[in-house]
């Protein structure tokens, strides 16, 4: 890995503090960051190189894998940070950090090799990123790259716009855009699962598979991020990300290689065949809830519209379940459901894959049924697979009982999905990043159905700690499945 200065935007931010630096640090940690580099932290709050410092240090007691014995080590990646008082907005602040960033290159002898973290605003990514241009802070002798936060948009036509603009200060290779989803270990692990075991691929397509289910649920409500979430809603908060790029690597075909631009061209075939939605379709495959007030381990929560800043008359939707379809020969006749919510019954995210039942003619549970075999891949808070077949009942002669086998990683010390991610744009590799037709082509396929959101299609309620709205397991059910 090159020698290089990560530049944090937002650098005394939230994020900044529970994710963006316990992963450098974890990083420094396992020997994984360059023998050069510095860390220049930006924000508008007026503070001093030391007292950044031990900001810094109270992030990584806080949240990283910091041990007392590491004291050592940690005094060493603390001397790596600097601080420049910086307001995004204000022209003259980037010839400051110019100068800033080419002082610390010199005196650390490191080349101007300059990784820019936008930990910001989203109405600021542009407007930094023309600005960096403008000021010539990416005119460096080295190379230069963007790494930005979600959300990339808010619908298809100010993506473009907002991408237009990135694109006029830097090239596509160099932008990172993060979805923190694709940094998760199970997650980079389905294409491993699917591409280096013969016993999957031979199934994996429409003769085998009854139906895939994506779920993501959360036990946190909105939060304090009221403003973002009451425009952004869980179709864009969720679906257009997170719930899509894991559907994209359930259903993509092998790359050819494994290179960056093949397993991303993959993905966005998947895109690109996913049935586009009709405001009827969207009425008979989508249901959208609101969660109420309701019980949470025991304490009550309010509802959402009873939350701090969040419009009584709201519409905004706090869950989705959709039923979708791949349209490609692979996945012909395969429903997809996806299902995601805030303040349900559990933190949960997982991929279940239900295949088709034999004939039931030879052997039968005790309902006179036989199991259906399902692959789960684990993504949270486990982190494994596990396979449910049907084994012989010791007890009763010709019937059969579930036999679960279960993997499951050993989570310890494993490397979060911004330490992954981190390290591969610091490394150039952009495999786990979405490319600009990924972000473009699910916006295409998401504004209709928030079109038909606008349009008024129905806004169910559930109750807080709840599984979501009775129309989801409708939806489910007019199909004859069930929720796993
Ligand atoms: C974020 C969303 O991208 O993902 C949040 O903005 C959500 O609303 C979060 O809570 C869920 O991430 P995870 O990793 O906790 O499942």
């Amino acid at each position: 890995m090159d020698d290089q200065v990560f530049v944090l935007f937002g650098g005394s931010g939230d994020l900044a503090k529970r994710k963006i630096i316990p992963a450098l640090y974890n990083l420094f940690l396992n020997d994984k960051l360059p023998h050069g580099f510095a860390i220049l932290g930006l924000s508008r709050k007026s503070m001093t190189r030391e007292s950044y410092q031990e900001f810094i240090l109270s992030s990584i007691k806080e949240y990283s894998r910091h041990s007392s014995d590491d004291m050592g080590k940690t005094t060493t990646f603390i001397d790596h940070v600097y601080y420049l008082s910086f307001d995004a907005c204000e022209p003259n602040d980037y010839q400051s950090l110019k100068t800033s960033l080419e002082t610390i290159e010199e005196n650390n002898y490191l080349p101007q090799n300059r990784i820019f973290y936008l930990s910001l605003a989203p109405d600021l990514f542009d407007q930094v990123a023309l600005y960096l241009k403008e000021y010539s802070v990416t005119q460096s002798s080295g190379w230069c790259r963007l790494i930005i936060e979600k959300p990339f948009g808010h619908d298809m036509a100010s993506a473009s716009a907002l991408n237009e603009r990135i694109s006029s200060a830097f090239q596509e290779h160099e932008v990172f855009r993060i979805d923190h989803y694709l940094g998760k270990e199970m997650v980079q692990n389905i294409e491993v699962l699917r591409f280096a075991n013969s016993i999957f691929e031979p199934l994996w397509n429409n003769r085998y598979i009854s139906n895939v289910q994506i779920t993501s649920s959360e036990l946190v409500g909105v939060e304090k991020r009221f403003d973002y979430y009451e425009r952004a809603g869980a179709l864009r908060d969720m679906v257009q990300n997170h719930m899509l790029q894991l559907l994209m690597m359930v259903a993509m075909e092998p790359p050819s290689r494994l290179n960056t631009e093949a397993v991303r061209d993959e993905k966005v075939k998947v895109l690109r065949s996913l049935r586009k939605f009709t405001s009827s379709d969207v009425t008979k495959h989508i249901v959208r809830g609101q969660y109420a007030s309701g019980n949470m381990d025991k304490h009550s929560v309010v509802g959402y519209l009873d939350e701090m800043g969040i419009d009584p008359q709201s519409t905004t939707e706090t869950f989705i379940a959709a039923k979708v379809f791949v349209d490609n020969f692979r996945w012909a006749g395969v429903p997809f459901f996806i299902r995601t919510g805030k303040r349900l019954d559990k933190k949960e995210t997982k991929i279940v894959i239900e295949f088709k039942n034999l004939p039931e003619r030879l052997y039968f549970n005790q309902n006179g049924k036989l199991l259906t075999n399902l692959l789960t891949i684990h993504v949270h808070p486990t982190e494994g697979i596990s396979l449910q077949l049907n084994g012989k009942n010791p007890e009763q002669d010709g019937v059969v009982s579930p036999i679960s086998i279960d993997f499951s990683q050993e989570t310890k010390d494993l490397p979060e999905s911004y330490e992954r991610l981190i390290f591969d744009a610091m490394r150039n590799d952009s495999t786990f990043f979405t490319r600009w037709d990924e972000v473009k082509l699910a916006w295409k396929w998401i504004d209709p159905i928030s079109q038909s959101f606008a349009d008024g299609h129905p806004l169910y309620t559930y109750e807080a700690g709840s599984s979501g709205p009775k129309e989801a397991d409708e939806l489910i059910q007019t199909d004859g499945h069930t929720w796993w």
